[in-house]
């Protein structure tokens, strides 16, 4: 009888092992669709998707080192099961941005439970479209895909990749919920135009973490929706600098809360931390929530800055005060060089000052010749604890 039990037992764990099998993990290697190395990759990448996301248990796309050429591709979910794609190789877009269809280059669309991982890099190969993707004051020109889009995912991570010389955008998180960005390089020069590193909105959950960025435009901006955002660990210059906004430029924004940027440094930035709100805003929403810490500049322009006055090339009536309303601000524990003599600069607004702002332990130093270190602060009363280098605004 024992005996019987133990056959049994044994030829049903040998079933559910086997059935545990069927259901692990499969790889659909993109050379098994006809990739070839220097040709264009987009179909085969697409098919492989296609048969991985149908796919019951989990499946990974493999992309093999190598270089491959890749027209604009568009992965999209829902799929059965978790997904990875490993992106090994290099994938190149095409030089003429005319040649990209839509506002993506790749784009992952409505996928969840999904992974980017691998030593491969999106190579946007921008440095044509940067002589002609220079808004400046053109207000309503529209800018040249974003290399990488992920739309609507859900419970992700990406990891170890590399974006290098995107047209415009490096990566766009919108819809997200459950992200995780980390060990990601991103690197285009400092001359390139519009070519954010990280730009998220509409999204919750999302943490960006052990990341290096340079680039011409913000390391990493946040829109209106970005919702409990972490950034811990990034290495950002050169760039713009770790940017909320610019929030109040379009109608029906939603509000940015509970944004985090920890132990960060930033090297050589026209900006370090910076809140920006368009004047004559339209709409009232709010940024709230929001700490800056641990925070290392290394000869960064405007270290610190919240600029409820933001109007490039005077696009916008910059007498009216802007209507976004900041709250409980954290700024603490910077330190580092400025570039410039002012290194703290709360600028907030005259309609709706902002509210809650807490300045503690800051140390910046400015070395150049435009006069001593100073701080700037408009329709604001912060609360000042621990050492102020220089002084805030002792006037106040
Ligand atoms: C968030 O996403 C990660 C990665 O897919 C997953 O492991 C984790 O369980 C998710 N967390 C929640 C709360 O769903």
């Amino acid at each position: 009888m024992a005996m019987d039990m133990n056959i049994a037992t044994i030829s049903l764990l040998l079933l559910l092992a086997s059935t545990a099998y069927v259901a692990q993990s499969a790889d659909f290697d993109v050379m098994s669709y006809g990739a070839k190395p220097d040709a264009d990759i987009a179909q085969a990448l697409t098919s492989a998707w296609k048969e991985a996301c149908a796919a019951s248990g989990s499946s990974k796309v493999l992309i093999p080192e190598g270089t491959y050429k890749s027209s604009s591709v568009t992965l999209e979910g829902p799929c059965k099961g978790p997904i990875e794609v490993q992106l090994d190789g290099t994938l190149q877009a095409p030089a003429d941005p005319s040649q990209i269809k839509g506002d993506g280059w790749v784009v992952f669309l409505r996928v969840e439970d999904f992974t980017l991982s691998g030593s491969g890099t999106l190579d946007g190969q921008g440095a044509t479209s940067w002589k002609t993707n220079n808004c400046g004051p053109n207000i309503d020109c529209s800018l040249y895909a974003t290399s990488l889009r992920l739309d609507y995912i859900t419970n992700g991570v990406v990891q170890g990749i590399t974006s290098k010389d995107a047209k415009s955008f490096h990566i766009n998180v919108f819809g997200c919920k459950n992200l995780t960005i980390e060990h990601v390089t991103v690197t285009a020069p400092e001359t390139s135009h519009n070519t954010d590193g990280i730009h998220i909105g509409r999204s919750s959950g999302i943490i960006v973490t052990d990341t290096t960025i340079g680039t011409g435009d913000d390391c990493i901006s946040l829109g209106d929706g970005s919702q409990d955002v972490t950034i811990e660990r990034v290495k950002c210059g050169p760039g713009h600098g770790i940017s909320i906004g610019s929030l109040g430029k379009y109608k029906n924004e939603e509000p940015v809360s509970q944004i985090k940027v920890l132990d960060c440094t930033i090297t050589g930035t026209t900006n370090g931390v910076r809140i920006k709100t368009w004047p004559a805003s339209v709409g009232a929403s709010t940024a709230s929530d929001i700490t800056f810490k641990g925070i290392t500049m290394d000869n960064v322009a405007n270290p610190v800055i919240i600029d409820q006055g933001y109007c490039p090339y005077g696009q916008c009536k910059a007498q009216i005060p802007s209507t976004i309303k900041i709250s409980n601000v954290v700024i603490d524990d910077i330190q580092g060089t400025s570039a410039t003599p002012e290194t703290v600069q709360i600028i907030c607004s005259k309609g709706v000052p902002c509210e809650d702002v807490k300045v503690s332990n800051i140390d910046l130093t400015y070395k150049g010749s435009k006069g001593t270190a100073k701080t700037v602060c408009e329709n604001v009363k912060p609360t000042v604890t621990g050492t102020q280098n220089p002084p805030l605004c002792p006037d106040l």
